[in-house]
């Protein structure tokens, strides 16, 4: 009901709603409205009341809340949303509730993070509200063998909403980094599950560095890490960041694939470049080529090898 009403605020923010129109439209007595109005104030909102004329949102709330997405989002949206304080990871919730049966597009987002992982088993810094931490389960109508594309699919998507609310230009660092030179902005974590019907489901993980200060990051990660705070001085909200880049998920998933990889070579920082990458068979040096459809890196090694990289971590 928050929701219903936060959309009326939000459509005409510029002007006062009185309460006969605010109790029509949703379909409340004045005193279930008033406490709705109550708790938008506890939320955060900043509303402002006139004796005669009615109320009016004067100022979003700094947290984030589940009814102002919905109130943003298409009425029919795909999505079925779920918000958590504080969890050890929410690729685990997505897991949980894929393995039972979850529906495709289930996205998590957590405030915090006690055990944030991120590629290769390294952990994902995680504190509270500085960055956007979110799962989303997914279950493509392609292969098993393709969910690679998925996080092709989210770096495209990823990338566009930085740009979009920073209006700074950002690369891709093969398969999936957000970066601004050497620095890293966000990661995602692709990872394929069956559930109980033996039937796959994919989960993907995105971090997103908002509003953290240098002294925010532990101080092994200052040099390499940043956050949109950092690189355009803009408090980026979670709620803005998150409609933006579901959004552009929503979007860059209903586009041929080959759209999003032209997209992706677009960005991408290593293609040309010399450059070392671990695998877990070991180095292996050479210039980056291309990306494959299924989202690997194609790698001329020093002797003329050319070699299919499925997964790996580039140095820098
Ligand atoms: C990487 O670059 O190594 C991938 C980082 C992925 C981090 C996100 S944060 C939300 C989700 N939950 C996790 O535990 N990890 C992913």
């Amino acid at each position: 009901m928050e929701s219903s009403l936060l959309r009326l605020l939000l459509n005409h923010s510029s002007e006062f709603l009185s309460l006969p129109h605010l109790c029509q439209q949703l379909q409340r007595n004045d005193l279930q409205v008033i406490d709705l109005l109550k708790t938008l104030t506890l939320w955060g909102y900043t509303l402002e009341t006139h004796p005669t004329l009615g109320v009016r949102l004067l100022q979003l709330s700094a947290a984030l809340h589940l009814d102002e997405l919905r109130a943003r989002l298409p009425q029919n949206h795909p999505w079925t949303l779920f918000h958590l304080n504080e969890t050890p990871s929410t690729m685990d919730f997505i897991k949980r509730e894929g393995i039972r049966g979850g529906a495709d597009g289930t996205l998590v987002i957590a405030n915090s993070q006690t055990a944030g992982r991120g590629r290769h088993g390294r952990s994902w810094n995680s504190r509270p509200e500085l960055g956007l931490y979110l799962s989303v389960l997914l279950r493509p109508d392609f292969p098993i063998s393709s969910y690679s594309r998925l996080t092709i699919i989210a770096a495209v998507a990823t990338l566009q909403a930085a740009e979009r609310v920073t209006q700074r230009r950002f690369q891709i660092k093969w398969p999936n980094d957000l970066m601004i030179g050497k620095r890293k902005l966000a990661g995602i974590l692709t990872e394929a599950h069956l559930d109980q019907q033996q039937q796959p489901f994919a989960i993907l993980g995105v971090g997103i560095n908002l509003i953290q200060e240098v002294s925010d990051f532990p101080e092994e990660l200052q040099t390499k890490a940043s956050s949109l705070l950092i690189e355009s001085q803009r408090s980026i909200r979670r709620t803005d960041f998150l409609l933006e880049w579901i959004e552009r998920f929503q979007n860059a998933l209903s586009l041929p694939f080959e759209e999003i990889v032209q997209e992706w070579k677009s960005k991408c920082l290593n293609l040309g470049e010399s450059i070392v990458v671990t695998t877990p068979q070991g180095k292996i040096q050479g210039t980056a080529l291309d990306l494959e459809s299924n989202g690997a890196l194609l790698l001329r090694d020093d002797q003329g090898k050319i070699h299919t990289i499925l997964s790996g971590l580039i140095e820098v």
